[in-house]
């Protein structure tokens, strides 16, 4: 079977559950052999993972449909009674896929869930699927390829967020705004430049996306409970049919790693640290302090008392919920701190976090860039906050540290200046020749046309700086990192 077949457009994961009371008071387990009572209703209710784990019920099917056809290619089973598993298999995931898959919410996880319902359906033959498996590795697994799968959504969004960054910064290169250090007017820097500051960002967080994914890009199916297996199993044939690029070379380590897990939240999280802090600005420039940007009708939100208001909600979630994500982080980090080897079923804490990590994700990333295109910014207004301010007081400094003056001395002299035009309640360009002059004999009136914002720019020509040639070399640059097309 070619790997294709294992992986139909799995995007949509809707399944029903059968949780009616008759369903939740009737336990099925699959291991009671040598128990001789069955589990306490409330430790199976702590014990359950299904209701959250069913979200791996796609992944899970995967993972037996290449397993089953392994055992058969080995030998290990019938090949007939392979082929029947696996044609069942593929049903229940093209009903899985279509949200018809009833899960029946009495069982302990997805994996007994799909176990039962395949012998349910087939007879005992639908026994030998676990066959040289466990619960173990068939969950790490189930890991590995969700953690792959989403790892390659999140660097769609993430390139889908870099193109809005990108249209923006096309048409703000000439918008001219005070860069800020301290949140106090520094230097005017380009609208463009500071985009695509989180441009760079997210191009990062694409890169940490990327090591997750060749993480997760391993098959721990054969390891077993932990230790291997007595069959003679073909771990590389079930990792080729998952479209997996590698196994594990040691069975122990392949059922407790979960370092793949973590390096995905880990990405996750830097992302919505990127994100919170753009949103922060956003929420500061859409302020009625600042009035630097207009958010558009369809991505802001009204209040319920105050009829004029119109409110940054979207941003201020996006920063709000960069908290969360990182909480689940930091969750999954104490839950393998001294975890010993191998299986634990505090691994089983590995889920909850992960899916609402990357539902939280995706729910931004659905709406952020359509959100930042619509953007309007308000060019005289942040050009006046660069005039109106003493942002231009360093090409001053420059100016003479340029005909030999020491910067340190340059700097003291223009010092001076600024005291004098802030006393006078004037603008640097205000003060006349004679009071430059007296400040040192080597100012000419050629200060005049260094204090303007947009020449204050364009002299900044060193590489990375604000000046046109460097914001054309970053967009380029950014578009063939994300593989952008020209056209945005
Ligand atoms: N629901 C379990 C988990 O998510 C599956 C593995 C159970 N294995 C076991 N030995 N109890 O981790």
């Amino acid at each position: 079977m070619h790997k294709k077949d294992y992986f139909p457009d799995s995007e949509d994961q809707h399944i029903e559950i059968d949780a009616s009371p008759a369903n939740r008071t009737s336990p099925k387990k699959l291991w009671g052999g040598a128990f001789s009572e069955g589990p306490d209703e409330d430790l199976n209710r702590l014990n359950a993972s299904l209701p959250f784990d069913q979200k791996l019920v796609l992944e899970d099917i995967e993972g037996s449909m290449a397993h089953a056809t392994m055992l058969g290619a080995q030998g290990i089973i019938p090949r007939e009674e392979a082929e029947a598993m696996v044609t069942e298999l593929k049903r229940m995931h093209a009903e899985a896929q279509a949200g018809k898959l009833v899960l029946d919410l009495a069982d302990e996880d997805i994996h007994m869930n799909i176990e039962r319902e395949l012998i349910r359906r087939l007879g005992p033959v639908g026994g030998k699927l676990h066959t040289a498996r466990s619960r173990n590795d068939q969950v790490a697994l189930d890991m590995h390829l969700y953690v792959k799968r989403q790892s390659a959504r999140m660097i769609e969004f993430v390139r889908e967020t870099v193109s809005a960054l990108i249209a923006l910064s096309e048409a703000h290169i000439d918008t001219v705004m005070p860069g800020y250090t301290h949140l106090k007017r520094a230097q005017p820097v380009s609208l463009a430049h500071h985009l695509l500051a989180y441009g760079w960002m997210l191009e990062r967080d694409k890169k940490r996306f990327e090591a997750a994914y060749r993480a997760a890009d391993r098959s721990p199916l054969g390891a077993g409970a932990l230790s291997g297996t007595t069959f003679p199993i073909n771990p590389a044939q079930t990792a080729a049919l998952l479209g997996l690029a590698e196994t594990y070379p040691n069975s122990m380590d392949a059922v407790s790693n979960r370092d793949f897990v973590l390096d995905f939240m880990y990405a996750a999280t830097v992302t919505m640290i990127h994100l919170s802090r753009l949103s922060e600005e956003i929420i500061l420039w859409a302020s009625d302090e600042f009035q630097f940007v207009t958010l558009p009708d369809a991505y802001a939100t009204g209040s319920s008392m105050m009829p004029q208001k119109k409110n940054p909600d979207l941003f201020e979630l996006i920063r709000g919920k960069s908290g969360r994500v990182t909480g689940h982080l930091m969750g999954l980090l104490m839950v393998m701190k001294g975890l010993p080897l191998t299986y634990n079923k505090d691994l089983q804490e590995d889920k909850e976090g992960l899916f609402d990590t990357v539902e939280t994700l995706e729910a931004i990333f659905l709406v952020l860039p359509k959100a930042l295109r619509g953007l309007v910014f308000h060019r005289e207004r942040m050009r006046d906050a660069v005039r109106e301010s003493y942002a231009l007081a360093t090409e001053l400094a420059d100016f003479l540290a340029q005909k030999g003056v020491p910067f340190r001395e340059a700097h003291h002299i223009v010092g001076g200046l600024v005291k004098r035009a802030m006393a006078e309640g004037k603008r640097l360009d205000a003060l006349s020749e004679e009071i430059y002059r007296e400040a040192h004999p080597l100012f000419t009136d050629e200060v005049y046309s260094l204090l303007d914002p947009e020449t204050a720019i364009r002299r900044r020509m060193s590489a990375g700086g604000t000046g046109r040639t460097s914001i054309e070399t970053q967009l380029a640059a950014l578009k063939s990192a994300l593989q952008l097309s020209d056209r945005n």
